[in-house]
């Protein structure tokens, strides 16, 4: 039998005493700036920590019992880490997300075996559907059920206290100087500060704040008034977490969602690091704290979660566009609201001698309904889903019969300076207008794409 110190008896031995990076390419004036991978933790985040933390200090306190129910409030990496603890330990999880959260999250969660009840994010806490009251709503309703509550669970903080903590210290040889941290239940930052008041109470704690969020405006002036809304995913608040503790805290910066997702972007750019769109923000937080700072300091922050969970948003350059991050040029006229350009070979399409098993693996491929058939630069047919039943119900060999057979040909084509009126007329007519300039096919524009561009340009019915 092995019986080695290499070897982990299980997964979650493989939490924490996470690598610790120094961003090189970065300009962080007289300091050095580290950035810790908590995205190497087995569930890939910061939060495994304190799932452990959380769901041991429930089986001590007797709360968890055998066979028990997990139930938590969580915008996914609480849930991941949750999932991961129970697979091991056998216990049921059901977890309650906001539905701005990302597909891959809420994927990952189902696969692990999290029952995952989705409610609204438009709405702040008090309301019944608020993802937290909803939570503890149905741990009541529950036999058995243990509600983690990780806002007001002093063993979140406590995983950072005891783990996070000793490690930076450890890692830095106890050279640190600020640590820059975001706010979601606040654990991070105040386990780091119960750390930090017993080994080093002059180290800064510095808070990076999602634009909308409320925690910038309370950390600076003490007061707060009504929260906005941000893209960033695990970080801000409508609210202050009743766990925070802020005696060590120096300074707080407000970050843009376009600044994160463009630092996140950099630092997998620069430095090879593929971080989430929250880490874009505390890395852009805490280079601004760097540049402020006139004498030379260490400074550390987190790579919180890994940005393969963000691929079809932050990573998506069509999901950028069409949430109004993406400058591409604006023309005045129907081309800006295409969202995928012929011209930037961006647009799914199919020739006409293309098979029907093509159309339709594209279809899937791409969970796209309709594809233009191209000739050239021309659009020369449409086909869409009830082209293809069509064509199975009717055609004897239907994959293998080619595209310009079933294809339609009566096009409805608008040139870039007809109005919008036009296009979406076109599309309550249930067709799909195709917009062409002197003879060349620019692209489609689908429903999505009308409601995407008046949504981000607020034109409104009165
Ligand atoms: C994705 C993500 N989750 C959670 C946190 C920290 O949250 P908490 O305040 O709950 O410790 C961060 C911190 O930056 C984060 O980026």
């Amino acid at each position: 039998m092995l019986n080695n110190s290499f070897v982990n008896n299980n997964i979650l031995e493989t939490i924490g005493n996470t690598p610790m990076v120094e961003l090189r390419k970065q300009d962080t004036g007289l300091c050095r700036l580290f950035v810790k991978l908590e995205n190497q933790n087995p569930g890939g985040s910061i939060k495994d920590r304190i799932a452990i933390s959380m769901i041991n200090d429930a089986e001590l306190s007797g709360k968890l019992k055998p066979g028990g129910v997990i139930i938590e409030a969580t915008a996914g990496n609480t849930g991941i880490g949750l999932a991961l603890v129970a697979r091991i330990k056998g216990y049921k999880v059901i977890l309650v997300i906001p539905d701005k959260m990302s597909q891959e999250k809420i994927n990952l969660l189902r696969t692990m075996g999290a029952e995952v009840i989705l409610t609204r994010s438009d709405v702040n806490k008090g309301h019944p559907e608020y993802y937290q009251d909803m939570a503890g709503r149905i741990a009541g309703e529950i036999p058995n059920a243990f509600y983690i509550n990780q806002f007001g669970n002093p063993a979140n903080p406590l995983a950072h206290e005891t783990t996070t903590g000793p490690e930076i210290f450890k890692q830095l040889d106890g050279n640190v100087d600020a640590v820059v941290c975001g706010i979601g239940s606040s654990g991070t930052l105040t386990g780091l500060t119960h750390y930090f008041q017993k080994v080093k109470p002059d180290v800064e704690m510095v808070v990076a704040d999602p634009q909308g969020s409320v925690i910038k405006d309370f950390v600076t002036n003490g007061a707060f008034s009504g929260a906005g809304s941000w893209f960033v995913e695990g970080i801000g608040e409508d609210f202050i977490p009743p766990i925070a503790d802020f005696s060590l805290t120096k300074k707080a910066y407000t970050i843009s969602d376009e600044e994160s997702f463009i630092m996140a972007h950099k630092v997998l750019r620069e430095e090879g690091i593929l971080a989430g769109s929250s880490s874009g923000t505390l890395i852009a937080a805490a280079l601004k704290y760097c540049k402020e700072q006139l004498q030379p300091k260490n400074v550390v922050t987190f790579v919180c979660d890994s940005g393969n969970k963000y691929l079809t948003k932050m990573f998506n350059e069509f999901w950028l566009r069409d949430n109004g991050f993406s400058k591409h040029i604006q023309n005045g006229n129907l081309k800006d609201i295409v969202t995928r350009r012929f011209s930037d070979s961006e647009v799914i399409c199919l020739k006409p001698d293309d098979l029907i098993k093509n159309a339709y693996q594209k279809m899937k491929l791409y969970d796209i309904s309709q594809l233009p058939v191209i000739h050239g630069t021309s659009v020369v047919g449409i086909i869409d889903e009830s082209d293809l039943l069509e064509a199975l119900v009717s055609k004897p060999d239907p994959f293998c019969s080619q595209v310009k057979n079933i294809m339609a040909t009566n096009l409805v084509t608008l040139s870039p300076n007809d109005k919008i009126s036009d296009v979406r007329d076109i599309l309550s007519s249930g067709m799909v207008p195709i917009i062409v300039d002197k003879g060349r096919f620019i692209g489609l524009i689908t429903k999505i794409d009308l409601i995407n561009y008046l949504n981000k340009n607020k034109i409104f019915q009165e």
